[in-house]
């Protein structure tokens, strides 16, 4: 793992930005693993930017999400679906038919988005981590194994989403459609940002124990190149 860090959110998704850059100059047609969650947003808006003020264009260019919820719709407004939208792809200039979420509560539905990846193959995977170490929706005690799957959200990840529903539990769906750790291995490069606090010991878990269920982001110790990108408070506990 290659680890960066940085003084501040702006600083970490201004580095996030220029690894991201890098693969999109080397490849226009490049695969790009999304994610969601505030962590992101700073990295998406420098590539709106760049997309804006130096024409980077994304025409070509296939994307594919970590994870979505179950049971609301496409057009709820915390759907990931409406947050990818309005956070980066109504900004720049991708074609709507390269977008893709998984999305759907069966079997069949996981295994359709698996193989429409395997055709493709992630170039770099953008990833946050939870504050109880999850990658996606890969709760702790997954198996590094699983491929997309449906999960049943923990206690600690519905109360951290809650601020996106009224600050109610309640209204925060209780499953998830997730990429499985195993499907996130086989990205070529993965970028993982993570800043604050809240990250600390998942930050912590993740670099410096052993790889672990304990710990789905600490998988990525086995991935052949991974940058982690992290400001100082995420950084705060590490040896
Ligand atoms: C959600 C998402 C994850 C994300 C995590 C952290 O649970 N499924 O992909 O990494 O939250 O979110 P945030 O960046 O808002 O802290």
């Amino acid at each position: 793992m290659k680890i960066i860090i940085k003084d501040n959110y702006d600083e970490v998704s201004l580095e996030a930005f220029r690894v991201m850059k890098e693969v999109l100059d080397a490849k226009k047609d490049a695969v790009l693993g999304l994610a969601t969650g505030s962590t992101p947003i700073g990295l998406y808006q420098n590539m709106i930017k760049d997309h804006k003020e130096n024409g980077t264009s994304y025409k070509d260019v296939k994307t594919f999400n970590l994870d979505e919820y179950v049971g609301i719709d496409r057009n709820h407004p915390e759907s990931y679906y409406t947050f990818m939208h309005k956070n980066l792809f109504n900004e720049i200039d991708i074609l709507e038919e390269n977008v893709h979420l998984p999305y759907g509560n069966s079997k069949a539905e996981c295994d359709a988005y698996e193989k429409s990846m395997e055709d493709v193959s992630v170039d770099i995977q953008v990833l946050g981590i939870g504050g109880n170490g999850h990658i996606g929706f890969n709760e702790p005690g997954t198996p590094f194994t699983e491929t997309t799957h449906i999960v049943e959200l923990q206690e600690r990840t519905r109360k951290d989403n809650a601020r996106f529903f009224n600050d109610n539990i309640d209204e925060v769906p209780t499953h998830a459609i997730t990429m499985g750790i195993a499907t996130i291995m086989k990205a070529k490069k993965v970028l993982l940002i993570a800043t604050g606090e809240n990250k600390a010991d998942a930050v912590k878990a993740m670099i410096e124990d052993e790889p672990s269920v304990n710990c789905p982001a600490s998988a990525l110790q086995n991935h052949k190149d991974v940058v982690v990108i992290l400001d100082k408070a995420a950084a705060s506990k590490l040896k």
